[in-house]
């Protein structure tokens, strides 16, 4: 994936932030600088459609669902999407993403937010547990 400057991050911040409000999909978006590690909460229609935009983003290339299925309930329901930045800047460009990573309480998702972050090298989110 080409790297992405912070307005660039910023732009793409906004543009999730106002899709997804307007069909109801919360999530977390992480970015360690060169990957992306996203998820997305909603209905799986929405979602659904959601997704195919996504995959078509020509920003970045190898998308890969990692896991898919029902949950009982929204790990980041007060989110629209937050996105960790770089390196250890809890500031980010949304650094607001920090708090709410505390919420996740669904074991498998809460592993691969921290492989994310461990494999980045950047374990710099204090996650539950
Ligand atoms: C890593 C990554 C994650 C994205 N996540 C979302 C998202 O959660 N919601 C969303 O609406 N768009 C997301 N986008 C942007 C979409 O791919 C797309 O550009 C945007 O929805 C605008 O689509 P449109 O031009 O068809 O209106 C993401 C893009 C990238 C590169």
């Amino acid at each position: 994936m080409a790297r992405l400057s912070a307005p660039e991050l910023g732009r793409l911040l906004e543009q999730c932030r106002f899709h997804n409000q307007q069909v109801n999909i919360t999530g977390v978006l992480l970015h360690d600088g060169s990957r992306f590690l996203g998820v997305l909460e909603g209905a799986p229609e929405a979602v659904a459609a959601v997704f195919s935009r996504i995959e078509a983003d020509c920003r970045h290339t190898g998308v890969q669902v990692l896991a898919d299925g029902p949950i009982s309930h929204r790990q980041f329901a007060c989110w629209t999407m937050g996105l960790v930045d770089d390196v250890s800047q809890p500031g980010g460009v949304g650094g607001e993403a920090i708090p709410c990573m505390h919420t996740v309480t669904d074991a498998g998702l809460w592993l691969l937010l921290r492989e994310f972050q461990v494999g980045a090298g950047h374990p710099l989110l204090s996650l539950p547990g």
